[in-house]
């Protein structure tokens, strides 16, 4: 996977003007960049090795054409030789990709028997070389695989662009073009871009393009202007400022869902013969907590891990069956590939995404936007509590057709999520403090999260935090099941952190299970929010000291926070 972002104009402008919207897809990628612009005819390449952020932006030329990449090694070492642009025999070809190539590795073998000369271990290269034999729609037809790819060659005034399945955007800007792997790396250079269809070139030259598409025709999107994109606003990580950023992006996010698809996507639901929630890691969490909104709306639904349900789940998706696909990046394989392989046997797709030019929004029957605003840091945040707050809206509605819910509910939920905005914004230093303390005395390698009920998913989601940010094993378990032979390892100082469940069902239990771990001298941190906003929204209010636990151990352990060690935001390989 990775990042691509270029511009060609029919002025010439600043080349570090890659580097910014290079930095803005610092999530797709960080083992290394690259960037090609011209000087005169003559191209000039540029790559590093780490992450473009922490590159200085002194490139002080100008060019009317440049194309930069950020690298997440899938295919190939991090490595200056696997950094992009990849280029053919001769060096007239630069290639910037973006996804993988499944065959590269036999077409590579077949390359090089008759004659050209391989210089990376990545599957990009197949492209520059095949590009020496054969022209673009070719090539994208040769090989197997979703990616984009951005080409230019030398002695020619244009640059091409392939989506083979992987989204690549026009940007329209005044003097010039931009492209880019997604939607709002183009702030502030584009206010519209157009969406290049799958399986299609595009030829762009400094005042016109041509897109050869096989039936589906482009369409336009609007590019919101987010001057914060790729700003820390004076915090030291992304991750903080996106937790701070909740109060404002749960209102943000409520207020964004259009009653129109939401009152039709309650119906679908509530008519739906089976109804299936998929996504993967944060989003899947996400879709556990739904499960409990639904089913206090009379709908039993199946979350599934996009990972496992293409596998044991599809046999029962069928005409008039539902699926609640959960994705912030929208370009998670997974959930792409379940969500076709569902729309191919007659199911409904409800996609609820960060994204609004990814591919899941596209694909979807009806689009729930989440509204968090752009997130950089890898470590979903801000996203998933927005997440909850569009799956819960959506539930409202499920419930207006069951008769669960009322419009008054909607009043009141509206009214508690202000009420829990203004309450969250007033506490997040002192939350940022008691994290402090309870990170400065975990010292183990490994802890347990708990909780019971709908905030047990958030232990599932507090013990992932934990794994990214601070880079410490950790296991989220239910409250009763940590009785049933886990509770052994919990002598003499080991972790626990156990999250109050909402229910008072579950009171006893909590108690039971603390007094437990205690007798055992294990150490056990209670995340309890004294102020309550209904149970539903509890999983969003607790999920802040959860995140900012992990974020303040990844700050004493000294971890890369934003950019975990061979993680990236959106899996698409
Ligand atoms: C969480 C995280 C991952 C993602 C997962 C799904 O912090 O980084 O677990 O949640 O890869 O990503 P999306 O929601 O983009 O499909």
């Amino acid at each position: 996977m990775g990042g691509i972002f270029g511009f060609i104009c029919s002025k010439e402008r600043e080349v570090r003007d890659v580097i910014i919207g290079l930095q803005r897809l610092i999530y797709r990628g960080y083992d290394g960049w690259g960037l090609t612009y011209f000087r005169g005819e003559e191209p000039i390449v540029i790559k590093q090795l780490g992450s473009v952020s922490s590159s200085p932006t002194s490139i002080n030329e100008r060019s009317y054409l440049a194309v930069g990449h950020t690298r997440y090694a899938s295919r190939g070492w991090p490595t200056l030789e696997n950094t992009h642009p990849l280029m053919d025999c001769h060096k007239n070809i630069y290639v910037f990709m973006d996804g993988i190539i499944d065959d590269y590795e036999k077409i590579r073998d077949e390359l090089t028997k008759s004659g050209h000369k391989f210089v990376s271990t990545t599957d990009t290269e197949i492209l520059a070389h095949l590009l020496e034999l054969k022209d673009l729609k070719e090539v994208m037809d040769a090989v197997k695989g979703i990616f984009s790819a951005v080409v230019l060659k030398k002695g020619e005034k244009g640059v091409y662009a392939i989506n083979k399945g992987q989204p690549i955007l026009l940007g329209l800007g005044k003097e010039c073009y931009f492209l880019s792997s997604d939607l709002p790396s183009l702030s502030g250079f584009a206010e519209e871009a157009v969406i290049i269809p799958d399986n299609s070139v595009l030829y762009v030259l400094p005042t016109s393009y041509e897109i050869f598409a096989d039936g589906t025709k482009p369409s336009i999107k609007r590019v919101k202007y987010q001057p914060e994109i790729s700003e820390k606003a004076g915090f030291p990580h992304f991750m903080l400022k996106e937790i701070y950023d909740i109060p404002e992006a749960v209102i943000n996010s409520y207020y964004s869902l259009m009653q129109k698809y939401l009152t039709l996507a309650g119906m679908i639901v509530y008519g739906g013969k089976n109804v299936f929630i998929v996504g993967n890691g944060t989003s899947l969490h996400a879709g556990l907590i739904a499960s409990y909104y639904l089913g206090e709306m009379g709908i039993q639904s199946h979350v599934v891990s996009a990972a496992e349900f293409p596998y044991y789940s599809l046999e029962n998706v069928t005409t008039g069956s539902v699926i609640i696909a959960i994705s912030q990046s929208g370009e998670t394989s997974d959930v792409i590939k379940s969500v076709k392989l569902a729309k191919i046997r007659g199911a409904v797709i409800i996609g609820v995404t960060n994204s609004v030019g990814s591919r899941l929004a596209l694909e979807s029957n009806v689009y729930l936007p989440i509204t968090a605003g752009p997130e950089m840091a890898v470590p979903a945040t801000k996203t998933f509590t927005s997440t909850l707050i569009a799956l819960r809206t959506l539930s409202l509605y499920v419930g207006l057709n069951s008769g669960k819910a009322g419009n008054r509910d909607i009043a009141d939920f509206e009214s508690r999520i202000r009420a829990l905005s203004s309450f969250i914004k007033d506490s997040l230093n002192a939350f940022e403090e008691e994290a402090e303390t309870a990170a400065s005395k975990i010292e183990s390698a490994s802890l347990y999260v708990t909780s019971s009920g709908i905030n047990y998913p958030l232990a599932l989601e507090g013990a992932l935090k934990l794994k990214e940010a601070a880079g410490t094993h950790a296991e989220g378990i239910q409250l009763g099941e940590l009785l049933h032979g886990p509770i052994t390892l919990t002598l003499r100082g080991h972790p626990v952190i156990a999250i109050k469940p909402a229910e008072t069902a579950a009171e006893d239990l909590f108690n039971k299970v603390i007094k437990t771990v205690t007798d055992r001298e294990g150490k056990v941190f209670v995340i309890k929010v004294e102020k309550t906003f209904g149970w539903d929204l509890s999983p969003v209010v607790n999920a802040i000291p959860i995140q900012l636990v992990a974020y303040k151990l990844g700050v004493r352990l000294g971890l890369p926070i934003d950019t975990p060690p061979g993680l990236v935001k959106a899996v698409v390989v």
